[in-house]
């Protein structure tokens, strides 16, 4: 197999159109060909109908001369339709070919229109000492899938997670936890599906605050604490790095199993930009963009107002001397285009940060550490709700555990993988019934708009039915048992073939998958993956239920073999891009 990219038909007739446009016209020349898929045809092209003003003409007229100029093309066929509308069919043969080149590639046929953007992605970021939440489970997920999509498109990725692990809440911790030396927190100690460190470590932490509520000794010593940390003692220090290292070994697990691609290299937690908070702050003052204001550092914004009229301010330096999550955030940006020379650079958090990021990004362009030429995007998602329509807690109002959840999940896809098929052995059952599991948490999370609220209900997603995961894993195993029943060959096609309207419809369909993952990068929504995938799913269904592929007469069996193998491996890649793993079987 080779790597080349294959331009998709749509790119190809665009192409043409576009020439016919330079030639017709020469005064037109560069205009947009305004071609796209169409139900009378394979594609339509509306330029016509939106030059005929500026080329002093009637649209159908100007059709009709754009169709004599197309010349010899890989359109087959351009009929002039309605007030102007070119009709645009392709001839199987071009079709069947374009078939065999993505076949033969590696990429699927896919360019790299990103190549060598360095982008820095900034997701997961989950608090030391405290339980991940669910919002924490959708930024890892959404976050991961981006990161897949942009690298496949040529992008150099910097992931970084940036963990809640610096702030004054440690000095309550360490002092708690070393005045109660009894306490067992170690993950080794600790770790089950019920529980890890991280959820004691919680459970401490809020001991902690109690107390330091309750007992104005305790909360000067824990003060003492927080300035010990900050002044490096060596012992507070070794603490600290220690309940940062248990907590990470947590987080971990949960990656493990979402099997995300965060590594430990990828932790860039608040505190890696303590030593940065000083610089930053100094260029900030001495640009006359950070100011005095009521004894703390501030810079208001010249965007945005606030409900009284007033710019909205962002906290450099709080009254007491403290640095905070703004300062770290700017900071990072500072770090991200400065260091990491980021082209793009992107944070995944929910959307109730947004104000936050677009202040940072504000300040951030003021200061020129961020250009014109590097875009800046908040990937802003929503709440996550129960089946009953409140925020996702559990019945006591607490933090649902992620473990939980995917356990939950996972039994429910077991439950009805081995309801489909009950001959299979224990063994390959768990394994399914995890990658189904972990798919359709995944999967449900990615199929929604991200920035509406999501409604997170887990009988639905592990249903073999439906716009799910656990659906399009099947679909892909309905194919691979095709494909063996075939004897697995490799099979070439031959272009002389009759296409089918179902045949049809499921090429241009694969024609699309390069589009579709170029309109992820752009928007930043995965739900276009999956949309594209079900789509494609559906197409293959339809195409299988109307034209017999095993029973076929040659040379038809080995086309229709290749549509089989080519839907199998664009399902694959695409569940791949989401982070989710197609069995073989199921
Ligand atoms: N730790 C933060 C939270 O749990 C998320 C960090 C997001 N990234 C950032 N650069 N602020 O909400």
């Amino acid at each position: 197999m080779t790597n080349h990219e294959v331009p998709p038909l749509l790119g190809q007739i665009a192409h043409a159109v576009s020439g016919a446009i330079d030639r017709a016209r020469p005064e037109l020349a560069g205009a947009a060909p305004v071609v796209r898929r169409s139900e009378h045809a394979d594609f339509q092209s509306n330029a016509a109908l939106a030059l005929a003003k500026r080329a002093r003409t009637a649209p159908r007229g100007l059709a009709a001369e754009l169709i004599a100029h197309l010349g010899d093309s890989a359109i087959g066929a351009a009929e002039l339709s309605g007030p102007g509308f070119l009709n645009l069919t392709v001839p199987d043969e071009a079709i069947w070919r374009q078939v065999s080149s993505r076949l033969n590639d590696a990429r699927l046929g896919v360019g790299v229109p990103n190549a060598g953007q360095r982008t820095v992605i900034d997701y997961s970021g989950p608090n030391i000492a405290k339980e991940m939440h669910v919002g924490h489970l959708r930024t890892t997920i959404i976050g991961d899938s981006l990161a897949r999509v942009l690298e496949f498109l040529g992008a150099e990725v910097v992931r970084q997670n940036h963990l809640g692990d610096w702030g004054t809440q440690f000095g309550m911790l360490i002092q708690y936890l070393g005045e109660h030396p009894e306490l067992t927190w170690h993950h080794g100690e600790v770790t089950g599906r019920s529980t890890s460190a991280v959820s004691v470590l919680d459970a401490v932490y809020k001991a902690a605050r109690r107390q330091f509520d309750a007992d104005p000794d305790f909360a000067d010593r824990s003060r003492a604490r927080v300035v010990a940390l900050q002044s490096g003692d060596a012992a507070t220090l070794a603490m600290w790095r220690e309940i940062v290292a248990e907590s990470e070994k947590a987080f971990r697990d949960i990656y493990d199993r979402l099997d995300v691609l965060i590594t430990p290299e990828d932790s860039v937690g608040e505190s890696f930009y303590n030593h940065l908070l000083d610089g930053t702050v100094t260029e900030l003052v001495d640009a006359g963009i950070a100011v005095e204001s009521e004894g703390a550092l501030v810079i208001f914004s010249e965007e945005v107002t606030g409900p009284d009229g007033e710019p909205v301010p962002l906290m450099v330096r709080k009254r007491d001397g403290g640095y905070g999550y703004d300062t770290t955030d700017l900071a990072a940006v500072r770090y991200r285009t400065g260091e990491l020379n980021a082209e793009r650079l992107l944070y995944v958090t929910d959307s109730r940060q947004a104000l936050h990021f677009r202040l940072i990004f504000e300040a951030a362009r003021r200061a020129g550490w961020l250009t014109d030429d590097v875009p800046a995007e908040h990937v802003a998602f929503g709440t996550v709700r129960g089946p009953d329509g409140r925020p996702f807690k559990t019945r006591e109002g607490g933090t649902v555990r992620l473990m939980a959840l995917l356990d939950d999940a996972v039994t429910r896809a077991r439950a009805v993988v081995a309801e489909k098929d009950p001959d299979l052995d224990p063994a390959e059952l768990t394994r399914i019934a995890e990658v189904a599991g972990v798919g359709a948490v995944k999967y449900a999370d990615l199929s929604t708009s991200r920035v509406k609220d999501y409604l997170l209900d887990v009988d639905r997603m592990v249903s073999f039915t439906g716009n799910t995961g656990v659906y399009l894993q099947y679909a892909h195993t309905r194919i691979r048992s095709i494909l063996r029943k075939a004897g697995n060959a490799e099979v070439s096609v031959d272009p002389r073939v009759r296409l089918e309207p179902a045949e049809r419809a499921l090429t241009l369909g694969l024609d699309d998958y390069g589009t579709t993952l170029a309109e992820v990068s752009d928007t930043l929504e995965p739900h276009h993956l999956c949309a594209y995938l079900y789509a494609l799913a559906r197409d293959f269904t339809t195409f299988y239920e109307t034209c017999p592929v095993l029973t076929a007469d040659e040379p038809v069996r080995r086309n229709r073999l290749a549509l089989c193998r080519l839907t199998a491996r664009t399902l694959e890649h695409g569940l791949g891009l989401l982070g989710i793993t197609a069995p073989e079987r199921m």
